[in-house]
């Protein structure tokens, strides 16, 4: 499928898809799936630390399966903690596998690193961008051979670099955002870290890769697998046994060509190749950009749960897919061998925060909504309901405030091409105000990642 750089959903966009399917059926599935939440206890969901195991476990009924992915466990309520439920997992012979909480790799020398409980609390995520040229960028894009085209922002021309040269600096936790790529690569070592998303978790992947590689003293020991669509990549560093790994699946659930060459978006099903995710020690899902598409840009042509075909508001699609990849992550993660994170939508800059032009970040102020927000209502409403341990790593605001940071017209079209004189008078329609120039952004991203890896698991 083409992957290109997203159209600005139109306003109440997500009203549009609501609207389009709010017809009866949904009631087919809504009396019978969705349950209120509200009689749970409520937990207090610290986001940075080892969610509590539920008591009270959501009963969501079983999900068809039809065999695409490992089948789950009847529902949660009906499984004996006996029957292959999180509670079972034996450890392996993983040095990490003992009870008790992994032991943290050894903390760079700086100070302020990682010590007491302040700390471990801290909000990484609240803070503001700080000029460091002596810091940033963490490599050249020159240096990476495999940086892509979209986002290799200076070879496509862009004129100023300053947008290379922030660092975020958390308003607490000792400006942990310190760590460079030496570090990240030893954070690496016997690693294996994969990304599960859209074409931003392959930004992200892309810049993890270079910094990774940037770092490796001996970089013929390195190795990058790509295949032709970009759908799965891996970049190893053979010496330290380090390998980040990428799969293109941006709705999480399974999009699925029908033998009428209708596509469906299959709410209750994962793609097969999450299952090859399984053994890793690290994962990054994301997902949202594409659950806004409207018309033409709309990936899919209907909705099925059960292998049938459903009418669903998109909010109430959107839920259900992520309940069903939750129950996977539940059913199928060992939190003792494997961290989990969730990256936060990634903003985009148009309409009335457009990035053309623009060469400084946002320092305050208002930023026009730009997602819908009860899209995110539900991507943490469902985390927070989950058994497994997941850090949201909420870089959704830190983004916004990164105007300057997309590639804007230096890009390249959905051809391939680099945009042409023509073209680049033309921002409104060829600017690309969704990705991130690299290095860039993401490599903050990155960084934030590698400041939970440095982090023991808060012991429950
Ligand atoms: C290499 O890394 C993998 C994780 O990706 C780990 O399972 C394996 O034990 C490591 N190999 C060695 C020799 O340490
Ligand atoms: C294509 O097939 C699916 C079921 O496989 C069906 O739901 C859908 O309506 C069909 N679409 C068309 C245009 O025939
Ligand atoms: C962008 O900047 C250039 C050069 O400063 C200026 O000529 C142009 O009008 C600006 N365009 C917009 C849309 O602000
Ligand atoms: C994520 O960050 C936003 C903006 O800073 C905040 O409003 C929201 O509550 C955060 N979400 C969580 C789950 O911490």
């Amino acid at each position: 499928m083409a992957d290109h750089p997203m159209k600005p959903p139109a306003s109440g966009s997500m009203c549009a898809l609501a609207c389009l399917f709010l017809l009866s059926a949904g009631i087919l599935l809504a009396a019978a799936v969705y349950r209120p939440f509200q009689s749970r206890a409520a937990a207090s969901w610290d986001p940075f630390s080892r969610v509590q195991q539920k008591e009270e476990a959501p009963a969501p009924p079983p999900l068809a399966r039809r065999g695409s992915y490992r089948a789950a466990p009847p529902a949660p309520d009906a499984v004996s903690p006996s029957a292959g439920g999180p509670a079972d997992w034996s450890p392996d012979d993983d040095d990490d596998a003992d009870a008790g909480p992994p032991s943290p790799a050894p903390a760079p020398s700086e100070e302020g690193w990682g010590d007491g409980d302040e700390d471990a609390q801290c909000d990484l995520f609240d803070g503001e961008w700080v000029e460091d040229a002596a810091g940033y960028p963490l490599y050249d894009a020159a240096e990476c051979p495999f940086l892509s085209d979209q986002v290799a922002c200076r070879r496509n021309g862009r004129p100023d670099s300053g947008y290379e040269r922030w660092r975020w600096q958390p308003r607490g936790c000792g400006g942990t955002t310190r760590l460079g790529g030496a570090e990240a690569l030893e954070l690496c070592r016997d690693k294996r870290l994969v990304l599960v998303g859209d074409s931003l978790n392959r930004n992200m992947w892309e810049s993890l890769a270079c910094i990774l590689y940037a770092a490796v003293p001996d970089r013929l020991r390195t190795r990058l697998i790509d295949d032709a669509g970009s759908e799965y990549m891996i970049f190893r560093a053979m010496d330290y046994n380090c390998s980040v790994e990428f799969f293109w699946s941006p709705f999480l659930v399974k999009l699925e060509t029908k033998d009428n060459k209708t596509k469906a978006l299959e709410l209750d099903q994962l793609p097969p190749m999450l299952q090859r995710t399984l053994g890793a020690d690290v994962l990054i899902f994301n997902t949202g950009h594409w659950w806004t598409h409207t018309g033409k840009l709309r990936a899919w042509d209907h909705l099925e749960w059960g292998g049938k075909t459903v009418q669903m508001a998109g909010e109430e699609a959107f839920d259900g897919a992520l309940r069903t990849w939750a129950r996977w992550i539940d059913y199928n993660i060992d939190p003792s061998r494997t961290r989990v994170f969730f990256r936060s939508v990634s903003p985009e800059h148009k309409s009335v925060n457009w990035c053309y032009n623009q060469t400084a970040p946002i320092s305050r102020g208002n930023i026009a909504p730009w997602f819908p927000q009860s899209l995110i209502d539900i991507i943490e409403k469902n985390i927070k309901r989950m058994k497994t341990p997941i850090v949201y790593m909420n870089i959704t605001r830190l983004s916004e405030l990164r105007i300057d940071a997309h590639p804007s017209i230096y890009t390249i079209t959905h051809e391939g091409k680099p945009l042409s004189k023509e073209q680049r008078q033309q921002p409104l329609t060829y600017s690309d105000c969704s990705h991130w120039c690299l290095p860039g952004l993401p490599d903050t991203w990155n960084m934030l990642l590698f400041n939970f890896l440095i982090r023991p698991l808060p012991s429950t």
